[in-house]
C-alpha cells in the first residue's frame, strides 16, 4: 500500500460532495492501492451536513479510508493536499448580476487559492467544480502565489461525457465506442462540442451519423439543431426536469477528471490554463482536447478546426475574455 493521498474537498456538506465522497473513499478515484484522506471545507452553515456525511463515511469501513476531518478553515483544510477539488461556490440569487456572481465567488476562490498556497503539499493539483468554473479556476490560479499555474483546471468533462451520450443514443453504440470527443471554450452555453476529430469503431462519426440519418446533410442537421445546443443547454435542462443543477453526473465527472490527471488517458476534454494554444490568450483556464501521462493534462495541439468550428470555438474563448475583464474590473487579478 502507498502512503495516503490527502484530498480536500470544498462544499462537502453539499449535493455534489455527497456524490462524491464515497466514490473517493471506495478507491473509484485514485484506484485500489491508494488510501485517501479526506478533508470536508465548509462554511459554518454546511459543517453539519459534512459531518453527518463524514459518520456515513466511517460506517461504511472502507478499507482505504485513513481518516476525515472537517473544517470551516481554508488553511487547515488544504493542509497537505494532494488533490484539491473546489466544489462549493456561490449560486446565483435573485436579482444578482453575472458581475455580483463573478465578484461572490471571487470572495471565495481568491482566499482558497492563497490557502492552497500557504498549506498545500507541493505536487497539489486543483480542479475547480463549482461555477463559474472556468474564472473561479482563473481566480484560484492567480491567488495561488508560488504554485505553478498548470495545476490548476477546471471541470468540462461533465460536457465531454454528455456529448458522448448523446452520440452513443443516436448511434445505438456503447460510450466508450466513440473516441475523441472534443469539448472547447467555457463551461457554459457558449461551449462548442466538437465532433470533427471523432471516431465510431475507427469511423468518423460525421460518417457514422450520415449512414445512420440517410445522408450527409441530415448529419450536419441534427448536428447543428439539436446535438450541439442539447449538450450546451444540458445544465439548463437537467435543472428544469430535476429541479435543481445535475449531481451525480457532475461528481462522476470530477471523479473521472481527477482520476485521468493521476492515472493518465490519451484524450479526454478538460478546462486547463492556456499557454497560447489554438491562438487562446494565455493564462485563461479554457476546454481544450487534453491528454495526461499521469503527470498532469497537456493540451493536444495540431487539430484542424474548420471556419465554422473556429467561429464557435472564438465565441465561447470570447466569453471567458470577457469574464475575466469583469474580474479584473473589481480588482480580483
Ligand atoms: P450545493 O448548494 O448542494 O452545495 C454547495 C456547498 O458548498 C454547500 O454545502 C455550501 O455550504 C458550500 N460552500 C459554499 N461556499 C463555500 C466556501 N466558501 N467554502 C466551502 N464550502 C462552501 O451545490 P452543489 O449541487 O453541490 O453544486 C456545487 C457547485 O457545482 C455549484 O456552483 C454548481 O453550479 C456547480 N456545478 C458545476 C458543474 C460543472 O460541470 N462544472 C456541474 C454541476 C454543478
Ligand atoms: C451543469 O452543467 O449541470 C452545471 O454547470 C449547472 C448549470 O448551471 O448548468
Amino acid at each position: 500500500m502507498e502512503q495516503p493521498t490527502t484530498v480536500t474537498i470544498t462544499g462537502a456538506g453539499g449535493q455534489i460532495g455527497y456524490a462524491l465522497l464515497f466514490r473517493i473513499a471506495a478507491g473509484e478515484m485514485l484506484g485500489p492501492d491508494r488510501p485517501v484522506r479526506l478533508r470536508l471545507l465548509e462554511i459554518p452553515q454546511g459543517l453539519t451536513a459534512a459531518e453527518g456525511a463524514a459518520l456515513e463515511l466511517q460506517d461504511c469501513a472502507f478499507p482505504l479510508l485513513d481518516g476525515v476531518e472537517i473544517t470551516d478553515d481554508p488553511v487547515t483544510g488544504f493542509d497537505g493536499a494532494n488533490i484539491a477539488m473546489l466544489v462549493g461556490a456561490r449560486p446565483r440569487g435573485p436579482g444578482m448580476e453575472r458581475a455580483d456572481l463573478l465578484a461572490a465567488n471571487a470572495g471565495i476562490f481568491g482566499p482558497q487559492g492563497a490557502a492552497i498556497a500557504a498549506a498545500a503539499a507541493s505536487d497539489v493539483r486543483v480542479v475547480v467544480v463549482g461555477n463559474p468554473a472556468n474564472t473561479n479556476a482563473l481566480i484560484a490560479a492567480a491567488s495561488a502565489q508560488g504554485v505553478p499555474a498548470d495545476r490548476f483546471s477546471a471541470l468540462t468533462r461533465l460536457d465531454h461525457n454528455r456529448a458522448v451520450g448523446q452520440l452513443a443514443e443516436m448511434l445505438d453504440a456503447r460510450a466508450d465506442e466513440i473516441e475523441r470527443m472534443v469539448i472547447w471554450g467555457n463551461h457554459s452555453a457558449t461551449q462548442f462540442a466538437d465532433v470533427s476529430s471523432a471516431a465510431f469503431r475507427d469511423v468518423p462519426v460525421i460518417d457514422a451519423l450520415a449512414e445512420r440519418l440517410g445522408g450527409a446533410t441530415e448529419a450536419v442537421a441534427w448536428l447543428d439543431d439539436t446535438f450541439l445546443p442539447r449538450v450546451a443547454k444540458r445544465g439548463a435542462e437537467i435543472i428544469e426536469v430535476r429541479g435543481s443543477s445535475s449531481v451525480a453526473s457532475a461528481a462522476n465527472a470530477a471523479l473521472e477528471h481527477v482520476r485521468d490527471e493521476q492515472r493518465g488517458t490519451p484524450w479526454t476534454s478538460a478546462a486547463v490554463v492556456s499557454r497560447g494554444e489554438y491562438g487562446v490568450p494565455e493564462g485563461l483556464v479554457c476546454s481544450f482536447p487534453v491528454t495526461s501521462d499521469g503527470s498532469g493534462y497537456r493540451v493536444l495541439e495540431g487539430i484542424d478546426l474548420d471556419e465554422r468550428g473556429r467561429a464557435l470555438f472564438d465565441r465561447s474563448v470570447a466569453e471567458l475574455v470577457s469574464e475575466r475583464d469583469t474580474v479584473r474590473a473589481l480588482g480580483v487579478l
